[in-house]
């Protein structure tokens, strides 16, 4: 299944894959940078109100979306920018397909699998979706999306909430399903070979920054940011230091 492709500026490329359960409007704060990149944008199938993908659910069937996204705005190799579940598809995508990630921009994420707690909370949400109680996912998650500042925000809680709501229910439940099996990716971390960013908000609840700091020790020669003021959407909460952490990162690897 092809994504749907949001693409933006010229030049050097940056692809952005966004988190679960969210769309391509998340890198909004990351648009000012089209005055120097060519910036491609993904909505996966079941986001950003796309139909959900074929069964059955996978991590891996989003990262072949990745790369036909790629294949239609004809790029062989760009540096990669996913958050959180975006940074799961990253990981698997570099199994699939090395050569054509020239860097990882890796935030707010995590290399473990989902605990067996982690896995009844999917399955709970799953029920509620079944249920026809979607609104109760959305509620229960926002609050630990946003770190406080972005919680006393209510315009970006309004939108993040709108993103939220965008996805259809064959969708949530799609992603629900291929996060809760998605594999382990504690051994790949070792074996990248491109240069590597980590970012994430200071306030993540979701994957604390002790979670960043561990594939850090994982990923030799990688490069960890911590933005401040910001939860577990740092590029959305405080872009401009996501935006100079991103560049400086760019810049020193040529890239
Ligand atoms: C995300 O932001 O993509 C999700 O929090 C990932 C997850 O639920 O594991």
């Amino acid at each position: 299944m092809n994504p749907v492709l949001h693409t933006f500026g010229s030049g050097p490329p940056l692809v952005f894959v966004h988190g679960f359960p969210l769309d391509h409007r998340m890198w909004k704060g990351q648009l000012s940078l089209a005055d120097r990149r060519r910036l491609l944008l993904l909505d996966l199938g079941g986001f950003g109100g796309s139909p959900a993908p074929p069964p059955p659910p996978s991590i891996g069937a989003y990262a072949d979306e990745v790369l036909r996204g790629m294949d239609l705005a004809g790029l062989d190799q760009a540096p990669l920018c996913g958050l959180s579940m975006g940074g799961y598809v990253l990981f698997e995508l570099w199994r699939r397909a090395r050569s054509r990630i020239s860097a990882l921009i890796l935030c707010d994420t995590r290399a473990e699998a989902d605990s067996p707690e982690a896995r009844k909370a999917r399955q709970a949400n799953m029920e509620l979706v079944r249920d026809g109680r979607q609104r109760d996912v959305v509620d229960g998650m926002l609050s630990r999306l946003l770190g406080a500042v972005s919680l006393s925000d209510p315009t970006l809680v309004a939108e993040v909430r709108a993103m939220m709501a965008t996805m259809t229910r064959a969708g949530l439940l799609y992603a629900l399903e291929a996060l809760k099996d998605r594999p382990d990716s504690v051994g790949t971390l070792g074996d990248i070979e491109v240069p590597v960013l980590l970012v994430v908000g200071v306030e993540d609840a979701i994957t604390p920054p002790d979670a960043s700091e561990s594939m850090q020790r994982g990923v030799p020669g990688s490069r960890l940011a911590s933005i401040p003021g910001a939860g577990h959407l740092s590029p959305l909460e405080n872009p401009g230091a996501f935006n100079a952490a991103l560049l400086s990162f760019l810049e020193d690897f040529g890239l």
